[in-house]
Formats: structure tokens, sequence, C-alpha cells
């Protein structure tokens, strides 16, 4: 195996199960196969994570050697000859995943992964049936972070991809690792809850985690019970980009639920209302542009730092106390919306405010975690909890006719045309906008807005 730097210019040439291929130098065995259609199995592995090879499901023999090489993790070299699949590997991936299950909770049919978790997929693939093995773990109560997350440690196969993601891509470190070998564990910094450490809650972990150990809080109970009231009216915000989502829950190609389709399936469920959020994107960016010429004008802290979610102003406090002055003063644009409901829409149809349930369809988990006592967002809603009440109610979504959104009369916020522009820049994820706190620490950042998104 080569340890120099790998030059992609150069071609390396290698067969995989006696198929010839040939690929760039620096390929991974695992890219290597997937272009000659060859499918190895993993489950530690995560596209753009670091690799950390824990899981050796993916191991493959090379050149008959009795080593075996994990393919997530190893490059290719010229004139290997690669076996994905034989007996030996097969028994070995078998024994991996049969000591799993020995200390897997058996209850996948009423687990929120049922049919979408790897291990199960892994299972099914391997053909395991049982397992003669003892289960030496205990079953853990899940414990509901915020309202936002659940974590179901004995469900963990730890793969370490919430420790990668949390550490090295939003480098937050609220998730680590601790202790070797058989005692090897996926913990938090002194065993604390994720509420008492500096996680903030952007849901990352929940996103890539491969099996039911960490998922975003199902709240759709509370929301069925609020349709089926007849006293209150249940109301959804929800953008059109949500469909996008809706149909890699559903596991759609293109865009077959439309976000028409989709406004028609949530009426169905029983919202009273189906309001567009992007309205409230647009109104909560003309309300900074006023914060920020204000600013301007009067010599205020810039630049103003602005979010689409709670996590984003638990970052700044949690990090960087020193420049909280930067946040928007409204940084939640939910609220615009539940402000509107309450001044307008209980007025007009004559119900108490208080007999509304607000409900924010949104794509990121983040989005569950309150804003604080002003949210008037009574619940955030995933796609993948939308997805559920679909499934529930026995709708077709595929076959429904389109519907429009609802209209609401929204106060827009007063603009100055005689404004400037203003130099604007958005950050995703929270490494980058860690590079530009410290610069606006240092003084050195000359952009009057920054845009955190998760
Ligand atoms: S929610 Fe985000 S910050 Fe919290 S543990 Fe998960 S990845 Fe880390
Ligand atoms: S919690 Fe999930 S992502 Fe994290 S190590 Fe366990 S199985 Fe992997
Ligand atoms: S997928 Fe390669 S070691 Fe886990």
């Amino acid at each position: 195996m080569s340890h120099h730097q790998p030059d992609p210019s150069k071609s390396v040439n290698l067969t995989i199960d006696g198929l010839p291929v040939t690929v760039p130098e620096g390929t991974r065995i695992l890219e290597a196969a997937r272009k000659v259609n060859v499918h190895i199995p993993t489950l530690c592995e995560y596209p753009d994570l670091c690799k950390r090879a824990v899981c050796r499901i993916c191991v493959v023999e090379c050149d008959g050697r009795g080593k075996l090489a994990a393919a997530c993790a190893n490059d290719v070299w010229e004139g290997v000859n690669i076996v994905t699949n034989n007996r030996r590997i097969q028994n070995i991936r078998k024994t991996i995943v049969e000591l799993l299950l020995a200390n897997h909770p058996q209850d996948c049919l009423t687990c929120i992964r049922n049919k979408k978790c790897e291990l199960q997929s892994l299972a099914e693939s391997l053909g395991i049936r049982g397992t003669s093995l003892e289960r030496d773990s205990a079953d853990l109560h899940p414990e509901i972070e915020r309202a936002t997350l659940v974590r179901s440690m004995d469900k963990c196969v730890k793969c370490g991809r919430c420790v990668e993601v949390c550490q090295n891509v939003q480098t937050i470190q609220a998730i680590n690792s601790a202790h070797r070998s058989h005692e090897y564990e996926i913990s938090t910094p002194y065993k604390q809850s994720l509420s008492e450490g500096p996680c903030v809650f952007c849901g990352q972990c929940a996103a890539v985690c491969p099996v039911g150990a960490l998922y975003e809080h199902d709240q759709t109970a509370e929301i069925w019970d609020s349709i089926r009231d007849t006293g209150r009216q249940t109301i959804a915000q929800v953008s059109p980009a949500l469909a996008d989502d809706l149909n890699n829950e559903f596991g759609f190609a293109g865009k077959t639920i439309t976000a028409g389709k989709m406004i028609t399936a949530i009426k169905l469920l029983g919202f009273n209302k189906v309001f567009d959020a992007g309205i409230a994107a647009t109104v909560s960016d003309m309300e900074h542009n006023v914060e920020l010429q204000h600013r301007i004008k009067t010599g205020g802290k810039l630049p103003i730092i602005t979010g689409c979610s709670a996590g984003v102003v638990n970052f700044v406090n949690y990090f960087y106390p020193d420049l909280a002055g930067h946040l928007a003063a409204n940084m939640n644009p939910r609220q615009i919306f539940a402000d509107s409901i309450k001044a307008d829409y209980a007025q007009s149809v004559e119900i108490d405010y208080s007999n509304i349930t607000s409900v924010s369809f949104t794509p990121n988990i983040s989005q569950k975690y309150q804003f604080g006592a002003e949210d008037k967002t009574d619940f955030a809603i995933t796609a993948a909890e939308l997805g559920r009440m679909i499934k529930l109610a026995g709708i077709d979504i595929e076959t429904l006719p389109e519907s429009p959104f609802d209209s609401i009369n929204i106060n827009l916020p007063k603009q100055d045309n005689t404004d400037k522009p203003i130099k604007r820049e958005t950050i995703f994820g929270f490494a980058d906008a860690r590079k530009v706190m410290e610069a606006i620490r240092k003084g050195e950042c000359d952009v009057q807005w920054i845009e955190i998104l998760i």
C-alpha cells in the first residue's frame, strides 16, 4: 500500500471480484467497487465524514492476503486483485452483525427507525434470521432532550458517526467516545445530558445515526390530539421546499410530490389552514434589514447576526457570549406568522388565540428547539413526522390533486428606499461560523450582515 500523497491525475488499474477497473490514484476501495456496481456493505462509513473504520463490516481481501482491509478506509493500488465477497468474508460480516444484534433491544417493530435502519438492512442482506448469542446489556429509557432530540443509547452500534459530525463538522464537542475495547462507548463529557453541555441542538447527529439511537422527538401524537379537538384550530406553516424532503421520506424519485399535493395532504390530515412559510422568511429578512439599517445609522453592533434556528442563538451565547449583542432582535421567522395568526386570523374566525395550535413544518430537526418563552409556535414537525402522519391516515399522496396555500394578511415592515446596499454573507454550519466569529472578535470582519444556517 502506498503512503505517499495520492496524485488523482494518475490512473490505477485493478480488479474487483474479477472485474477490471481503472480509477484515479487515491480512490478508496469502496468507491472503486461502486464504479463496477459491486456493493460492499458498510455501517460506520458516511459520506464526507472522517473514516474511523471501526465496524469492520466492509472488509475485503486484497491479493488473497490473510489480513483483511477495510474498504471504506483504504485506497486501491496498482495491480491489486480485490475480493469483496466470499465465504470467509460473509462469515466475518455475519459474526459482526450477530454480535451487534445480541446487544441490541429486539423491538424493531416498534422502533422509530423500523424499515429505515441500516442494522436491520444489514441483518436482512446477510440472511441473519436469529442469534444464539446471549444478550448482556439492559434496556435503557430513551432520554428526550429539550423536546427536540431523543437518545436511546441501548440501540447505539458505536459507529462513531455522531461523534464525527458533532466534533469535527459542527465543532461543538457535545458527544464523545469514552474507554477502550469492550467498554468503548459513545457518551457525552461527564456523562451529562445534552442539555447540560454545549449542545446547540443542530440535530446533525440524529441525521447521520444509522439506527434508532438518536432521532427527532416525535410530536405527532400531540398534533393528532389538537386536530381531533373540535374546539381548536390547527394551523400549519410550511415552506414549498418541504415537498422535496417528503419525496425522500417516501422514497419517490424526483418531484412526485409537489407542494400542491403536500398542501392537499396536510388539509386531509385535518389542519384548518395551511400557510406559506416562505412569506415569513421574506418578512423576517425585511425586518432584519430595517434593524440593520438602524444599527448602521446609530453606530450599533455590526455585523448583525441572523439565523434560521434557535441553535444559532445557543451557539453564540455559549461560545461567544461577548458577541451576543450582534444577534438580531427577532431571530425567529416563525414568530412573524404566530403574531399575524394572533392579530388577524384568530379575530377573523372569532376564536381565542389560546385555542389555536400553531404548527411549523420544517426540513431540519434543529427547528424543533423552541426559541424561548416568546416562541408562539406550539410544535415544529419534520418531514419524517409529516410522512408518518400521512401514512397513518392512509392518504395516497401520489394521486392527490393540488391545492394552493391559504392566504393571510401580514403587515410588511416599512423599508427605507434610500438605504444603501449592504454586504451580506451566508455561512453554512458551525465550523465556518466559528471562523467568522473569531474575525468579528478581532475586528477583522467587514461584512454587515452574517446569516448562519445549520
Ligand atoms: S445536536 Fe448538534 S451539537 Fe448537539 S450533540 Fe448533536 S451534533 Fe452535537
Ligand atoms: S448514537 Fe448512532 S451515530 Fe452515534 S455512535 Fe451510536 S449508532 Fe452511531
Ligand atoms: S464501514 Fe468500513 S469499517 Fe465501518
